[in-house]
C-alpha cells in the first residue's frame, strides 16, 4: 500500500461520516422518509381523534387532549424545510409531493401555517364529550385537505 493510500484509508476509518461522507441522495431520502414519518405522525393522532368520534375507540378526554397536544407540538416543527430540493415525485419514486411545492413555496408554507390555526385551541375544545370531537376533526382535517388537494400527488 503506498503511504497515500494508507492515509486516504485512515482517514476514511477514523471519519467515516465526513469521509465518506453523505451523498446528495442520502440527503434526499432521509428527508422523504422524515416527511413520511412526520405526516403518519398527524395521522396516527388524527386516527385516534376519528376513531373516539365514531365510537370505535371510547371517548376519553385526556386521550382526546393528548392527541390533539402532538397534532398542535408537530406544528411547530418546521415540517415545509424536510421538502429538499430534488424530492419532487417527479424526481424521486418514494414521494408524491407535487413539483408545485417548489413553484409555490410562500403558499405551501402558508397551507403549514393554517394547519397550525386549524389546530391552536383543539386540546381544550376536544375536552367535555365525544360529541366536541366532529368540529375540531373537521377544522384540522379540512387544514390538511387544503395541502393535499393542491401538494400531494393524487393515488
Ligand atoms: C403544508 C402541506 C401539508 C399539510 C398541512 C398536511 N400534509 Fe400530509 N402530506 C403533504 C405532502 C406534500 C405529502 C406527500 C409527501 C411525500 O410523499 O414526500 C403528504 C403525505 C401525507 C401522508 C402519507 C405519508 C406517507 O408515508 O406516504 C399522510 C398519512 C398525511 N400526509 C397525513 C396528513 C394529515 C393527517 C395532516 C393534517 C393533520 C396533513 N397530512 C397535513 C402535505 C401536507
Amino acid at each position: 500500500m503506498t503511504p497515500v493510500k494508507a492515509v486516504v484509508l485512515t482517514l476514511c476509518l477514523a471519519l467515516p461520516g465526513l469521509a465518506l461522507g453523505q451523498s446528495a441522495d442520502d440527503a434526499a431520502e432521509d428527508a422523504i422518509e422524515a416527511r413520511h414519518g412526520f405526516m403518519k405522525m398527524l395521522g396516527i393522532n388524527m386516527g385516534q381523534l376519528s376513531g373516539m368520534a365514531k365510537g370505535e375507540i371510547p371517548y376519553d378526554e385526556a386521550a382526546a387532549s393528548r392527541a390533539t397536544a402532538n397534532i398542535v407540538a408537530l406544528t411547530q416543527y418546521d415540517a415545509p424545510a424536510l421538502f429538499v430540493e430534488g424530492t419532487s415525485s417527479e424526481e424521486n419514486d418514494d414521494s408524491d409531493a407535487l413539483p408545485a411545492i417548489w413553484e409555490k413555496p410562500d403558499d405551501f408554507r402558508a397551507k403549514f401555517a393554517g394547519l397550525a390555526e386549524a389546530a391552536a385551541g383543539s386540546p381544550e375544545a376536544v375536552q367535555g364529550g365525544q360529541d366536541n370531537l366532529g368540529p375540531v376533526l373537521q377544522k384540522i382535517g379540512g387544514a390538511c385537505k387544503a395541502c393535499h388537494d393542491d401538494y400531494r400527488k393524487a393515488d
